[in-house]
Parts: C-alpha cells; sequence; structure tokens
C-alpha cells in the first residue's frame, strides 16, 4: 500500500523529519521559507495531510481550495487560531494539534519574562554589552522583587498551572486566577492559588499579571485600556500566549504613561512585526515567540504530530483530535 503524502509547511527537527520519511511520503520544507496562500492550497490539492504552524494562516480562503484532497491538517503547535475551524469543518478535514509537550518550556518562557522584566536583566545586559558600566553602586538599576509576591493569571489551564506551581513552590508568589473554566479543587489547593471573579479583579490585585487564554474572537483585545488602567502603577503584565489578547497601541500608550510598570512579551498582534515604540522602551522585555523553543520540546511537538496523522491512517481517533 502506497504511503499517505503528507506535506510539512516549515523546516521542523533533524529527527522529526527523518521519523515523518519512514511512515509517509513526505514533502519537507529545506528552505523554511513560508508558503503562499496558493502554496498552501495547493499542499491542499495534493496532499492527504498538511501540517501547519503558527505562523501559517489557514483561512477560509486558504481552505477554498478545490478539489480538497487532504483529509487532515496536524497542526505543529497547541494553538490554534491561525486555522479556520469552521471553514476547516465543512470540508472534513480533521485538526489536531500538540497540548501537553510544551507546557513546562511555554511556562519557563513566561517565568523568564517575568523575572527579566522585573530585574531589569535586558537592559543590565545591554548596559553590560554597550561597555556603559561604570561599576557597583547602592542605587544602580535596581528593580522589583519577584519572591513574595502576587501572580494573576488570565487562564487557569495547563501552561497557567505550570506556571503557578514555578511560582508558588520556587518564589513562594500568591497565586491568583481568573478562568470561566476553573481547574479542579485539588489543583487549586496544591498551588494555595484563589480563584478571583473576573479578569478585573485579578488586574487590580496582582502584581505581575500572566496571561494564559487562547488567541481568537473571544479574547481579542481582552487587555484594552480600560483593563490596563485597572492595575497598579508598579504591576508588570506578560504575554506568553497569543498577541492579539493585547490592544499593542492601548499598551505602549500604558506604559509611556506610567500606568503600569512594564511588560514581558513573547508574541505581538501582526507579529513577526514589532511597533518602534516597544523596541525603544527600557522597561519591557521583547522575545522572537520563544514559548515553546526548546530542542527538547520542539522534537516533541513533531513527534506528536506524527501520532496523530499516523493515528489518522491507521484509522484510529487522533488523540488531540481539535474538530
Ligand atoms: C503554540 O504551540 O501554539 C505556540 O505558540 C508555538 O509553540
Amino acid at each position: 500500500m502506497s504511503k499517505p503524502k503528507v506535506i510539512v509547511t516549515r523546516k521542523w527537527p533533524a529527527a522529526v523529519e527523518e521519523k515523518l520519511k519512514e511512515h509517509f511520503d513526505v514533502q519537507l520544507n529545506e528552505d523554511d521559507i513560508p508558503m503562499t496562500t496558493e502554496q498552501l492550497q495547493q499542499a491542499l490539492r495534493t496532499a492527504d495531510a498538511v501540517c501547519p504552524t503558527v505562523s501559517d494562516s489557514i483561512s477560509a480562503e486558504v481552505l477554498s481550495a478545490e478539489p480538497m484532497n487532504a483529509k487532515i491538517l496536524g497542526n505543529f503547535g497547541v494553538g490554534f487560531n491561525h486555522i479556520d475551524l469552521g471553514a476547516a469543518k465543512q470540508n472534513d478535514l480533521v485538526v489536531t494539534n500538540t497540548p501537553e509537550v510544551l507546557t513546562d518550556c511555554t511556562a519557563d518562557t513566561a517565568m523568564t519574562l517575568m523575572l527579566m522584566v522585573a530585574r531589569r536583566a535586558g537592559e543590565g545586559e545591554r548596559q553590560v554589552r554597550n561597555k556603559q558600566w561604570t561599576g557597583w553602586r547602592p542605587t544602580h538599576m535596581m528593580g522589583t522583587k519577584v519572591t513574595g509576591k502576587t501572580l494573576g493569571l488570565i487562564g487557569m489551564g495547563r501552561i497557567a498551572r505550570a506556571m503557578a506551581h514555578k511560582a508558588y513552590h520556587g518564589f513562594g508568589m500568591k497565586i491568583i486566577f481568573s478562568d470561566p473554566y476553573p481547574p479542579p479543587q485539588n489543583v487549586v489547593d496544591s498551588l494555595n492559588a484563589v480563584a478571583r471573579d473576573s479578569v478585573d479583579e485579578v488586574l487590580q490585585e496582582a502584581d505581575f499579571v500572566s496571561l494564559h487564554c487562547p488567541g481568537g474572537k473571544e479574547t481579542y483585545h481582552l487587555i484594552n485600556s480600560e483593563r490596563l488602567a485597572l492595575m497598579k502603577p508598579a504591576a508588570f503584565l506578560i504575554n506568553s500566549a497569543r498577541g492579539d489578547v493585547i490592544d499593542l497601541s492601548a499598551l505602549i500608550k500604558a506604559l509611556n504613561e506610567g500606568t503600569i510598570a512594564g511588560a514581558g512579551l513573547d508574541v505581538f498582534e501582526g507579529e513577526p512585526a514589532v511597533p518602534d515604540a516597544l523596541l525603544a522602551m527600557e522597561n519591557v522585555v521583547l522575545f522572537p515567540h520563544l514559548g515553546s523553543a526548546t530542542i527538547e520540546t520542539r522534537v516533541e511537538m513533531g513527534m506528536r504530530v506524527i501520532e496523530n496523522i499516523k493515528a489518522f491512517f491507521d484509522g484510529d481517533e487522533p488523540r488531540d483530535r481539535v474538530v
């Protein structure tokens, strides 16, 4: 029997690409150049499975490709707001993602952003590299203490819980959160966490606010100027979720006016473009969407995609089916 044809939209870790070749007739993207709308449509017309990632917009237009040959989108990533799920469903396409395997590394990234922005680590690094450091002094680059402070989590899914675990057990932080679907009470208790009734309450009370909600229509610009105004002037905002959860113009204004103390951002609306205003600010830490970017995790993500599409073509229910 011939192997299913699989098209991968970006370069994947070598070990995963080798594994793909064992099971499928695979078309890789060795140059790692993002595919155009037309190329994605051609992939859907010719492959049995297309494996996109967060940097591919799998819109209704892309999914209008005819005749549609693909039967499954094996997404490399946990978030799927770049895929029009309604259009996928209409085209009888199964969609899978890669949960769990990136939980800890993404939480580590959120912790890194929190520590870096609080302790002015990016700023300090720039000072040393630019040969501007003149030596130790009692008032040099004083930051904000993290240990013992209040961490407010917006969304309390897997990644938020992992961050809460590190922050509570490692840094003695008090954990508060808001989530319409809160975790089981035993999980809440193990983190000594306290649920708040609304996002606004978390924003008012936290010293560090970390966003962990999915992107998409429901959370679009959840953090706007009104909500930023609720935060303490000494508080910091961390985003390792999705860029469009924050209204960036409102955030830039809030940072300029001292409404909040700083921000640590791994994701941006319209990324990879980042507004010049943010690039010029010392009190923000900016990462190029590194949340899951460890060798271990990226290999596990790829293997999980393989597991999902292999199950599908074997006639089994894929473990991480989204639709
Ligand atoms: C995801 O998986 O959704 C991340 O944003 C990329 O790892």
